[in-house]
């Protein structure tokens, strides 16, 4: 009631609300307090702690029923105004989580719901100069929040910023910008429409607007077409040459979105037109042939537009400003194109979280996280499940990411019923409609999304029609309407977006001949804990069958919270949440402090801007990007050794177009170390300091390895023990890793414990074959050879015999004694890495601390492997162990055992610990994605029934 329509207009504070005001929570509180706006009570209120559940609504009423137990939140504070005259004074609220009520000096103002888009209230009538009370009254739940059921924590508050702003009673309402590129030209279409004129019935107001070109003048012939209204006249005064900046420009440009610095000079390449608007208070300019630069993610161009509302006295009125990117999105048969390319989506989701403030974000959190993303190579972003702020998009359009802008829709617990329910059928339109038109004007934005998980219905096709005649420009994504029949619902999605396909899925589709759109999976690759197998994958069908583009990965941040700041982040249930869907919110390729953990690491590898291979003795380069040349960046070449790296220097990278290749010839010294090589890694550097990165980041590096000659060990049975002061416990056969999530999922029908492989027990040893029992009397017949070559120097001959079952393991597990603290190894590295989620490790000779080599995922479980390790070598006070391994091994060493890490139910709970607990593998099964996606693929599992092989194990005190 009386919130005032949604507009693209950045308008900026003049009296900033955020900060101290009273606050109390019914039904709980009487007395007021002090918080800080923005706040979420529930991120410190212990009577309404954060809720988390997936699916499930935390009550049990049913739509629209509004819970009678309604936690709600009273923030008051007062504010001294001056007298106005002729202004109105709007109230801005950024997002209010919950439904919203506005009072104002006890005057009731208006309310709202849609928890992740502002809410703007014209409060000129209930103020006064002088002091005045503000009241947000923000109720948990109402009719709405059925529409809010996104698996992520419940949070209520105000979780945006809250401000004043004043306007004059004759005032810009909206502007639309839409732009094109096509054929090396842009053009511009920008509807101006304003507020007050119609009513007041004046005459001689003017709008116009003004191109700014961040280089040089580029208008070229600018065209104008006619104005929208026909009483409207157009003066014609088109000036191709360079003009003096406008008087207000200045002041104007300081309104900038909301903080973004303006960096460089600002020339003024149009003052273009005069559109006098006719009663109807609006007016189309149009100009096209504009000479700019496009954008994209990969060259995000921007220019500044200007808009100046002016008086009959010629005097500016009201004006905005926005920044704009020239750029066509188009869907033609199978493929999604920007600017006539077809481009690969390398997209993750993201929600709002930060573990200290929930939801609540600052534009340097969400500068951080983008950099990382961008770092990452990461090109586009899902807004998974609502619309983010205003400053997220800016973010966007100026670091370059495409974005799939999603309304706060998801109705998961009645997916079945709320699409088709015409009591919601206003706030479906009105939900898209608002994020359309607060969102159009920002270059990034490639896609509208419908929301998440509300089954489909005549509520989303009344939104999507809404969409497509509004804003024809922008392609439609609605997984619902694809989910049962990938060949349906055309009204409410231009794109077959699956969540979590198999591959089997996408490989039949894309060869199917009624397959008419682009495929982009809107959530894979799903990240909870040990997780992402198989990306690369997913990468090999992407980018060679037809129709297939990419994807989001589920997700980009743990959603753990650590309210205090203690460093024991939680979890569903945490908070004595229930019920509760524990920890299927740590699903991130970054933790939520923002660490990356290794599936990130994966994905850069894979998203990167090159692909090398060797050419008979040439490097041949690939540029697979779509539009930049590879002149941002530097070629740094190093050779990897058993020794370490050698031999590293950094060119230029070489001129290759965008989807070219080019061979060049290594350089004679680096030629000269490849014949130890274990590889040649060729890491790709920025040059140029830029808002995400400083110059010299790294941001993918790519191998080509050479044939490694393997340790000969030698074999002889002399029999005999393995006994050493250095070792706690001997090395003895393990099939069993502490579960992965994806390993415990319900999806792989508990195999793993069925096969009985969590304990084995000997149950006879004649000298040389230890005949174990599973857990469930099964026999495991494993049989070693010992040769001792020196003090403390053994060579290991190992063969085991399996029954039937799938282990996740077969190798030996040994622990040292107290007493170090340092591990070097040949192999996979630097970080963990897994058989399926490997093809980004790099060969070489690494160190770290043993301390450092795990992975803290929050609900411990293994981690912490690499694979492919032909030596490792553990040192510290205690002496000095290594060992050697004939064929390559996949190794752990953690400072817990599988038991301590499958009894910990978070990370910070295991006891600090000096142990060293070494795995060494000749088999790990892959992690997958079997919680939601597939399996770990056939080659990954451990089927066979027989497994052989030698290693060398040197223990040496000091
Ligand atoms: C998807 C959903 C996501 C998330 C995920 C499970 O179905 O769209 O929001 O819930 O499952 O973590």
């Amino acid at each position: 009631m009386n919130r005032l329509p949604m507009h693209s207009l950045r308008r900026a504070p003049e009296v900033d609300l955020d900060g101290t005001w009273e606050f109390r929570l019914l039904p709980y509180q009487e007395e007021w307090k002090s918080v800080q706006v923005p706040d979420l009570w529930t991120m410190r209120e212990k009577d309404d702690p954060p809720h988390y559940l997936n699916v499930a609504m935390p009550f049990e009423e049913v739509p629209p029923t509004v819970p009678a137990h309604n936690p709600t939140g009273q923030y008051r504070r007062t504010v001294e105004l001056a007298a106005q005259p002729g202004r109105r004074t709007i109230l801005h609220v950024g997002a209010a989580e919950g439904h919203l009520n506005v009072i104002v000096n006890d005057q009731a103002v208006g309310d709202s719901t849609d928890s992740h888009l502002a809410a703007e209230f014209d409060i000129t009538e209930a103020v006064t100069s002088g002091v005045n009370t503000i009241e947000l009254t923000v109720a948990k739940w109402s009719a709405a929040t059925y529409l809010e059921d996104q698996d992520h924590w419940w949070q209520s508050g105000l979780s945006r910023s809250v401000f004043l702003y004043t306007v004059p009673e004759v005032r810009l309402g909206d502007v639309a910008v839409v732009t094109d590129y096509a054929d090396g030209r842009g053009s511009l279409n920008v509807t101006v429409s304003t507020i007050g004129l119609d009513h007041l019935h004046e005459v001689g107001w003017s709008a116009r607007i003004g191109v700014l070109g961040r280089t040089e003048s580029r208008l070229i012939a600018p065209r104008v077409v006619e104005p929208a209204f026909p009483d409207s006249t157009v003066d014609r005064s088109t000036r191709p040459e360079p003009v003096g900046i406008p008087d207000g420009v200045m002041n104007l440009l300081s309104l900038h979105a909301a903080g973004a610095p303006i960096v460089g000079e600002l020339r003024p390449i149009a003052d273009i037109m005069t559109v006098r608007p006719g009663k109807a208070g609006s007016a189309v300019f149009a100009l096209d042939v504009l000479d700019v630069a496009p954008w994209t993610a990969e060259t995000p161009h921007l220019e500044d537009l200007l808009v100046e509302l002016v008086s009959p006295e010629g005097e500016v009125a009201d004006a905005a400003n926005f920044r704009i990117g020239f750029r066509r999105v188009r869907i033609e048969g199978r493929d999604l194109l920007v600017n006539g390319e077809r481009v690969l989506i390398q997209g993750v989701n993201r929600h709002d979280v930060n573990p200290r403030t929930g939801r609540v974000i600052t534009r340097d959190q969400m500068l951080a996280e983008l950099s990382l993303l961008k770092r990452f190579n990461v090109n586009a972003i899902r807004t998974s499940h609502y619309p983010n702020d205003p400053v997220f998009l800016d973010l966007c359009d100026e670091i370059g990411f495409y974005v799939v802008d999603e309304a706060d829709i998801e109705g998961h617990a009645f997916t079945t019923t709320l699409a088709h329910d015409p009591r919601y059928l206003s706030e479906f339109v009105e939900r898209v409609s608002r994020m359309v038109l607060r969102d159009r004007n920002h270059p990034s934005v490639i896609i509208w999304s419908l929301g998440n998980e509300t089954g489909y219905g005549p509520n989303h096709d009344a939104a999507a029609a809404w969409v497509r005649r509004v804003d024809p420009g922008r392609p439609l994504h609605y997984e619902g309407a694809i989910a049962h029949d990938w060949h349906g619902g055309h009204a409410a999605s231009d794109l077959v977006c699956p969540m979590y396909p198999s591959f089997e899925a996408l490989t039949a589709f894309s060869a199917d001949p009624r397959a008419d759109r682009p495929v982009i999976l809107c959530e894979y690759a799903y990240s909870q804990g040990n997780s992402t197998g198989g990306l690369a994958h997913y990468w090999e069908l992407f980018e060679s069958l037809p129709g297939l583009q990419g994807g989001f990965i589920w997700e980009f941040k743990d959603h753990a919270l650590d309210p205090d700041g203690d460093g024991r982040y939680r979890y569903g249930g945490d908070f004595g949440d229930e019920p509760n869907d524990g920890t299927t919110l740590l699903n991130g390729v970054v933790f939520t402090d923002l660490t990356p953990k290794p599936a990130l690491y994966e994905a850069r590898g894979l998203f990167s801007p090159i692909r090398v291979s060797m050419d008979g003795g040439r490097l041949r380069i690939r540029n697979r990007q779509s539009f930049a040349d590879l002149s941002a960046y530097d070629l740094n070449l190093r050779v990897e050794t058993e020794a370490g790296p050698v031999g590293a220097l950094t060119l230029p990278a070489p001129r290759v177009a965008a989807g070219e290749e080019v061979t060049i010839d290594l350089p004679g010294s680096i030629v000269a170390l490849l014949g130890t090589a274990l590889a040649l890694t060729v890491s790709l550097r920025t040059r140029e300091d830029a808002l995400w990165a400083p110059a010299g980041t790294e941001i993918a590096a790519h191998q080509i390895t050479f044939p490694r000659p393997l340790p000969q060990l030698p074999r002889a049975s002399t029999g005999g023990e393995v006994r050493h002061p250095l070792l706690r416990r001997v090395p003895r056969l393990c099939l069993w890793r502490a579960l992965t999530d994806n390993d415990g999922s319900f999806m792989l029908d508990h195999r793993f414990v069925r096969s009985g492989f969590f304990r084995i027990t000997p149950v006879d040893v004649d000298g040389a074959i230890t005949r174990y029992a599973t857990a469930y009397g099964d026999e495991v017949v494993h049989t070693r050879t010992v040769t001792r070559v020196g003090e403390g120097d053994y060579v290991l001959d190992e063969h085991v015999v399996l029954p039937s079952g799938e282990a996740l393991r077969v190798g030996m597990e040994f622990e040292l004694a107290d007493g170090f603290d340092h591990a070097r190894w040949v192999g996979l590295g630097p970080w963990e890495n897994y058989p399926d989620r490997r093809s980004s490790a790099l060969l070489g000779a690494w160190e770290n601390r043993i301390d450092d080599l795990s992975v803290p995922y929050l609900k411990p479980q293994e981690n912490g492997g690499r694979g492919e390790v032909t030596e490792l070598v553990l040192s510290g006070p205690a002496g000095t162990v290594r060992t050697t391994h004939a064929t390559p091994l996949h190794m752990t060493v953690s400072r817990h055992t599988i038991e301590e890490l499958e009894t910990a139910t978070h990370w910070w709970e295991l006891p600090p610990s000096a142990r060293t607990v070494v795995h060494l593998d000749i088999a790990q099964r892959g992690v997958g994605t079997a919680m939601l996606g597939p399996d770990t693929r056939p080659a990954y599992r451990l089927t066979e029934r027989e497994y052989a092989w030698q290693w060398r194990l040197t223990l040496t005190s000091p």
